[in-house]
């Protein structure tokens, strides 16, 4: 490889990119980018072992549960019943979703702070159980992904939205301590809820994501399986990192292979 290129790829894979909207990088001009997907369920861990993995590789980042909570809250603001396939079809028509750094704009006003309340957790089963919602939403990701190195979050990811990713994870933790760090959570920001009614709510969650007709919250056959139980947040993206950069570098893998080693924070 040229020095020029390498210096470029090199430069592109240590600077941090937090936004969907970054330029492309160095590394885009040799291929047409990674999909990494992590799935599993709530509490698991999967937003942050995202971030984290996605800032180490230098890969932008997807959370695809944002999109779907931000479709929610624009129907209950619209009134619009949840299970109407042809008003939710309307509404989906209406909505401008941007997710800058971090943050998760409807039609460019801010919502970030107030779809992660227990009322948008419990109102959007219908919107994700919804076919013209799913439909809709894996066309954005798909489009938000394409030519890019990427880290994809969600339940469906590995499995309907990027079956051909090159590198999926599904992980997972022990419902007692899922429940617990997402207990925390809430009372961090001022939700006065109870250990026992996060877990009741994780639990119908879980069965409802895992029993729903359309993309069931299931493992995709090729995914890795990681129960994030008693490790740190360290440890699960240590574990992942291992495991994309072990694919980066592998020749069968259509992905250009970084000449550097791998980074630690
Ligand atoms: O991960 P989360 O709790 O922010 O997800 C919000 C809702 O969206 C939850 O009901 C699960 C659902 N979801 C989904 O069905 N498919 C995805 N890819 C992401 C989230």
């Amino acid at each position: 490889m040229e020095r020029a290129a390498l210096r470029a790829l090199l430069s592109a894979l240590y600077s941090p990119r937090s936004t969907l909207r970054a330029p492309r990088s160095a590394l885009h001009s040799y291929n047409d980018g990674m999909i990494v997907t992590i799935d599993g369920p709530a509490g698991a861990g999967k937003s942050s072992a995202t971030r984290l993995l996605a800032q180490r590789l230098g890969f932008d980042f997807l959370d695809t549960g944002a999109m779907f909570r931000a479709v929610t809250l624009a129907a209950l603001r619209a009134n619009v019943n949840l299970t109407d396939q042809d008003a939710l079809a309307q509404l989906l028509d209406t909505i401008q979703l941007d997710l800058p750094a971090g943050k998760v704009l409807l039609n460019g006003e801010d919502i970030t702070g107030l779809i992660r309340t227990p009322q948008i957790t419990a109102a959007s089963g219908p919107i994700a159980g919804s076919p013209i919602v799913r439909r809709r939403l894996a066309e954005w990701q798909r489009r938000i992904a394409a030519g890019r190195s990427i880290v994809c979050e969600g339940r469906d990811q590995g499995t309907v939205v990027f079956p051909k990713a090159e590198c999926k994870f599904f992980l997972t933790a022990d419902p007692r301590e899922r429940a617990r760090r997402r207990h925390g959570e809430l009372r961090e920001r001022g939700e006065t809820v109870t250990l026992d009614e996060v877990l009741q709510s994780q639990e119908a969650r879980d069965r409802r994501d895992a029993a729903r007709d359309i993309a069931p919250m299931v493992p995709a056959d090729d995914a890795i399986l990681l129960d994030s139980t008693g490790l740190s947040l360290d440890q699960v993206v240590a574990r992942m990192e291992e495991e994309v950069r072990r694919r980066l570098n592998s020749p069968l893998t259509a992905c250009a292979a970084p000449d550097s080693e791998p980074r630690t924070q």
